[in-house]
């Protein structure tokens, strides 16, 4: 047994700080969406993707879950500009990828093409409606897709440094600890109880716990990464064993897309090093859009060595009074009067109101750096 293979066999890297781009003279300017995915291919996290998805591996993604030549991709990584904007540009045109005058990227372009929004719309997010906050941004970015392969000239600028690891080096991490089967765990919110309860449940049984929290753009009314990561920190000095859990930022944006957005957090799990990958209850989910355990069921669209990563599927759990402790339906008898069950709207506004959810809920530690977190965003 050893870490997981890269998807595709091998880790991308398209980082080259000494590239001389003195002679282009085109550029593109990226959003924040845009400058993280441009990071995620260049170290390696999008595996085996290596630039902006051209139209036929854009359509497979968006058709039958897979690129082109057959690997699973569920998410199709794009580069949208303005019609007038692609109208300035050839292909085989070199183009630095800028944002706020610094350039960070340069793109080979190789295809520009008008995508069919509606339809990858209703195929990755499942629906057209423009509240979900993945189809909004979907389609409040422009209209045409840039494509080519891309190299990163220069590291935008890295949130929370000491936990911002490459690939590369979360594998290296894993390896020194003599982890070889570790899982990875997808989050955009506190680490409230049943988030530790699957977490540690899945612990024993593999050697390692990657936290990865997302920390890339999330909608405005998700917990701030900055508090999130305080929150994170706290809980694993008290609550866990030092030696059994890796902390590191997965700088992505989120995008709401529940099932789809599963996958491919998985096979980006799986190129930081995982053999493991917790999905649990409305993964990625928002609103209702999604039915509870769609994002579990999705996986079997796939075989094993399609996948190269092992999901680990957990149940609706919460904390249960005549229990005395953490379960789900499955290992829990007793109705839900005895079950502390919040939702995160619910968690929110509690927090913003300094009220303080349960210990049952979440741990008081944790709470404590939520409530302080709102607070300072209320006065700022
Ligand atoms: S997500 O958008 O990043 O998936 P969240 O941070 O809430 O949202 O969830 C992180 C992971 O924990 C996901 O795999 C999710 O399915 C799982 N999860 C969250 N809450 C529960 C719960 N009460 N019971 C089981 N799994 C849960």
């Amino acid at each position: 047994m050893s870490l997981s293979q890269p998807h595709g066999g091998k880790l991308v890297n398209r980082i080259d700080l000494e590239l001389d781009y003195s002679h282009i003279t085109k550029e593109v300017e990226l959003d924040n969406f845009a400058l993280s995915d441009l990071e995620l291919i260049a170290i390696g996290a999008f595996s085996p993707i290596t630039g902006f998805l051209g139209e036929k591996d854009y359509t497979s993604v968006v058709e039958s879950m897979k690129l082109a030549s057959g690997e699973v991709w569920s998410i199709p990584i794009t580069l949208p500009v303005t019609e007038e904007k692609a109208g300035e540009l050839k292909i085989g045109d070199e183009v630095k990828l800028i944002q706020n005058g610094v350039v960070y990227g340069v793109l080979q372009v190789t295809e520009k093409y008008v995508p069919n929004k509606q339809r990858e719309a209703e195929k990755v997010y499942q629906t057209t409606d423009l509240e979900h906050p993945g189809v909004k941004k979907l389609f409040e970015r422009p209209n045409t897709y840039l494509a080519g392969p891309i190299t990163l000239v220069n590291r935008p600028e890295k949130t929370f440094s000491e936990f911002h690891l490459d690939p590369v080096e979360t594998r290296e991490q894993f390896e020194k600890r003599g982890w070889k089967r570790v899982v990875g765990f997808q989050t955009r919110n506190p680490v409230h109880r049943a988030h530790e309860y699957i977490q540690k449940s899945a612990l024993e049984i593999v050697d390692g716990l990657f936290l990865n929290p997302l920390v890339g753009e999330t909608k405005s009314d998700d917990i701030a990464a900055e508090v999130r990561m305080e929150s994170y920190q706290v809980l694993l000095k008290k609550y866990y064993p030092e030696n059994r859990v890796f902390l590191a930022v997965f700088p992505a944006a989120m995008r709401y897309a529940g099932p789809r957005e599963a996958i491919f957090h998985a096979m980006v799990r799986k190129n930081y090093g995982c053999t493991h990958f917790i999905v649990g209850r409305d993964h990625a989910g928002v609103g209702d859009y999604y039915g509870t355990y769609d994002a579990q069921l999705i996986f079997s669209n796939f075989t094993e060595d399609e996948l190269g990563i092992t999901p680990l599927f957990f149940e609706h759990s919460f904390y249960c009074k005549k229990c005395g402790n953490m379960g789900s339906a499955k290992t829990c008898p007793h109705g839900k009067e005895d079950h502390v069950i919040l939702s995160g709207t619910k968690v929110r506004e509690m927090l913003r109101n300094g009220v303080t959810p349960p210990p049952e809920f979440s741990r008081p530690e944790v709470v404590e750096v939520l409530i302080r977190g709102m607070k300072e965003k209320v006065q700022s």
